[in-house]
């Protein structure tokens, strides 16, 4: 059965190395005949959450700042799958993106029915350090059980620095594979 899948991408570099991976996994999905939406978060203007708890004040305003994530909130709702796609930035998600994922306090904060839905992280690193990927993957897995997501799948691609090197590994093949195969 057709899902819907939402591409959350988290680097700032249109084309840059996660762009691609999202980009391949995006080709996977759709070759499988899934329903995907890509939203650039380094494009959004999201202030971010200030812990004020005045999220859902209305169905229009899940966070209390009428910025950008008023849109994304109800595309995520809408989802069977949400896809993290963010470079390492200080072994963490990039602040684009951690803005956003730190809106999603409104879902736990209002007890938005969100659980059951399916998660998928794609980054990548200069490093090569076999422990290069903990700090993101950690907060990766403890964000899904608050919210009720499971893991669906992970690809990490150490050793990639400069636009386009995620093209000389296995990396976009991988993340292709998973898109399909959801
Ligand atoms: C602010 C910043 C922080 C970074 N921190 C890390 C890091 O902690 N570990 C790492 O392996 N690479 C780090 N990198 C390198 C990027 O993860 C790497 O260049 C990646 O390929 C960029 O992906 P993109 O092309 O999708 O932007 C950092 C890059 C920047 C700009």
């Amino acid at each position: 059965m057709a899902k819907n899948i939402v591409v959350l991408t988290g680097s700032p570099r249109a084309g840059g190395n996660s762009d691609q991976m999202a980009e391949a996994f995006l080709r996977g999905a759709r070759s499988a005949g899934h329903l995907v939406t890509k939203i650039s978060t380094a494009e959004l203007n999201v202030a971010g959450c200030v812990g004020c708890g005045g999220c859902y004040g209305d169905e229009s305003h899940p966070c209390c700042h009428g910025d950008d994530f008023n849109a994304v909130a109800p595309v995520i709702e809408r989802a069977d799958v949400v896809v993290f796609a963010a470079p390492l930035y200080w072994s963490t998600f990039p602040a684009q993106i951690k803005r956003v994922i730190d809106n999603f306090y409104c879902f736990y904060a209002a007890k938005r029915p969100v659980e059951g839905k399916k998660a998928v992280l794609l980054s990548c690193g200069e490093d090569t350090a076999y422990n290069m990927f903990d700090g993101i993957q950690r907060a990766y897995e403890l964000i899904l059980p608050v919210l009720g997501w499971s893991n669906a799948g992970m690809v990490l691609v150490p050793g990639v620095g400069e636009i386009g090197d995620v093209e000389k590994t296995d990396g976009l093949k991988r993340c292709e594979a998973l898109g399909r195969s959801l």
